[in-house]
């Protein structure tokens, strides 16, 4: 019986090693083509990231199902010095992936410079199971980025042959105990978007609920209080918001209003009105106006600010200004 054991055991470990062998070529022809390494230029606009390590892409798969559903941006954990397949054979406990699991001090160095995590709320960490637990690269993210971590949430993900990701996340969490753990999940080769998806829809806690009162604006640089109106526009804001701030570049227009392109489209129902100064309208479903003046056209009113029309003009009589929309 013991036998088999061993037998059967070989012979799923071959199949895994083989099949990342094949993936390592993957990955090593796509890092060679420049893919996935220069993310040193990462742009930090989405309030969740990705970051994950992956040798043969199986984690990767995953991660990309999160990036897509969660707008995220991404951070693909690279080893300063690349993995061979002579350091994952398994069985070998010469090689350099068997050291490096049982030294409880190392900390394989990342390729990637440190990027500025401030703005991101929610990190999703993804990691394939090495004997059992998270590969000690993913201890020198969780080190390297000790004190940005803190107040963050992350929620873990991993792939494996078999393993669940229990023991990994219990022992990522000793690491730092600043950050909001989530118990994290397990996810096969064979897993599907929706698996993904269906596990972000249900997480407990991932998301604050949020309401169109949460939404606050700011006009060059200035905090601009605001009465907002509940409808499916408003509506459609905030969910917008809640996957990154909105930032327009206005311009004054016919000396009565700021307008500029939201960058995306609203939904809208535009009906004929006279606007009064404070105003904040959609035009056309992708730009906003908010009026110092008055004009009649077919808008979308979005709310009002309580300004004097004094205070109004000195806010918005520029040739432009900068107004952002985000969440409290
Ligand atoms: C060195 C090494 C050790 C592994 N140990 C385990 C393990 O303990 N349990 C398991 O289920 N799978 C194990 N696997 C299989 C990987 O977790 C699995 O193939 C994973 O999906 C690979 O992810 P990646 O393609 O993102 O690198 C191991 C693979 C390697 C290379």
């Amino acid at each position: 019986m013991k036998k088999f054991i061993l037998i059967f055991l070989s012979i799923f470990f071959i199949f895994i090693i083989s099949s990342c062998n094949d993936n390592q070529k993957d990955n090593n022809e796509e890092n060679s083509n420049g893919n996935n390494n220069n993310q040193e230029e990462i742009i930090t606009t989405n309030k969740t990231l990705v970051a994950y390590f992956s040798q043969t892409n199986n984690t990767k798969k995953i991660a990309d199902y999160i990036i897509e559903i969660e707008d995220a941006d991404e951070l693909r954990i690279l080893p300063k010095i690349e993995y061979t397949a002579e350091d994952l054979v398994y069985y070998d406990e010469t090689s350099r992936s068997w050291l490096e699991q049982n030294d409880e001090n190392a900390r394989p160095e990342i390729k990637n410079s440190k990027i500025d995590l401030t703005n991101y709320d929610v990190i999703y960490l993804g990691y394939p199971i090495w004997y059992g637990y998270a590969p000690k690269i993913i201890y020198s993210f969780l080190d390297d980025y000790k004190d940005s971590l803190a107040g963050k949430k992350i929620v873990p993900f991993c792939t494996s042959g078999s393993t669940n990701i229990k023991n990994s996340v219990d022992e990522l969490m000793k690491l730092n105990n600043e950050v909001m753990w989530f118990k994290g999940m397990r996810f096969a080769d064979s897993s599907s978007k929706e698996d993904v998806e269906s596990w972000i829809n249900n997480m407990i806690g991932l998301r604050e609920e949020k309401t169109i009162y949460d939404i606050k604006m700011r006009i060059s640089g200035i905090d601009i209080n605001f009465d907002i109106e509940n409808n499916e526009s408003t509506l459609d804001l905030l969910e917008k918001l809640k996957k990154k701030d909105i930032t327009i570049s206005a311009n004054r227009y016919g000396g009565f209003e700021q307008v500029g392109p939201l960058g995306l489209t609203l939904k809208s129902n535009d009906v004929q009105m006279t606007t009064s100064p404070g105003d904040i309208v959609l035009y056309s479903s992708n730009q906003i106006c908010i009026f110092f003046g008055s004009n009649s056209w077919r808008y979308t009113l979005l709310g009002h600010i309580n300004l004097s029309a004094t205070e109004l003009t000195n806010l918005l009589n520029k040739e432009l200004v900068s107004i952002q929309f985000y969440l409290a």
